[in-house]
């Protein structure tokens, strides 16, 4: 079975960034394989990691029900759903990336969804770690009707606004019917030393900081020139920083 990890928190603190430094940090220590989903509908996971993404499983079930007779003589729908998924996979030496894309429009989609979720929820398993990046908000891990979510990293930036959101999700979590195994706080943009307002509302989510990365202007630079996070320098202070982040959540 895959270990799932996955992230959550406000728009724009860092979810993607911290997902594609988590990846990083897995195939360059062997622990893999890794099978990366892109779970937000505006997908960049692919674009932070250097890889185009030409096909998401949103587009896969929306030229299927446009054209649901275009199945090729000879195959099922199913075998043919699954052929094309197996194609929208994008395999790279240090890790496979699957692209969620647009979520399901109008309309009954339920046969197409059944057969996209049970395939890509038996590709899974033939991965030791799926690193999950969401959309703001936890439209998809709601949505998500089973499974189980082993290390849910919470991200915020350094605002009481950001940990407020935080808060909201987790008690969200307690409402649903995913199991999260584990979950902890990450910090980004902060100082070593955090204020003292932050830590209180730190106390009443009850959850632990499992780690802070601080404001690194590589990411920024990076992010400008579109190249891919996997090249950022060893010593650049947010992969140390998810560097140890790992070592203490994520040992093996
Ligand atoms: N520690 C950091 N230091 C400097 N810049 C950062 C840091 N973390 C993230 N950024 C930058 O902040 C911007 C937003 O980051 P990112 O896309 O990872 O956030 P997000 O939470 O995934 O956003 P969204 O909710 O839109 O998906 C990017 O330009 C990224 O390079
Ligand atoms: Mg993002």
């Amino acid at each position: 079975m895959s270990k799932v990890i996955a992230f959550a928190g406000k728009g724009g603190v860092g979810k993607t960034t911290v997902a594609a430094l988590v990846i990083r940090h897995l195939s360059k220590n062997g622990k893999m394989p890794v099978l990366a989903v892109d779970a937000d509908p505006n997908s960049n996971l692919g674009e932070t990691l250097g890889i185009d993404v030409t096909t998401t499983i949103g587009d896969i079930r929306e030229n299927f029900m446009r054209d649901p007779q275009g199945v090729p003589s000879g195959m099922d729908k199913a075998n043919y759903l699954e052929l094309l998924v197996e194609q929208a996979l994008i395999e790279k030496p240090a890790f496979d990336l699957l692209v969620m894309g647009r979520q399901e429009g109008q309309g009954c989609y339920c046969m197409v969804n059944n057969i996209l979720n049970n395939f890509t929820e038996r590709l899974m398993k033939n991965y030791r770690y799926m690193v999950v990046d969401n959309e703001a908000g936890m439209e998809h891990l709601s949505r998500r009707t089973s499974g189980q979510v082993d290390t849910l990293y919470l991200v915020t930036d350094y605002s009481l606004r950001g940990l407020r959101a935080l808060r909201r999700i987790n008690e969200m979590l307690l409402s649903l019917k995913l199991k999260v195994e584990d979950s902890g706080i990450i910090v980004t943009r902060a100082p070593e030393t955090l204020n003292e307002a932050f830590l209180a509302e730190v106390e009443e989510i009850g959850l632990p900081i499992v780690g802070i990365i601080p404001d690194d202007h590589s990411l920024l630079d990076f992010d400008m020139e579109k190249r891919s996070l996997m090249e950022l320098p060893e010593d650049s202070p947010a992969v140390a920083a998810v560097e140890r982040i790992m070592a203490e959540t994520c040992p093996a």
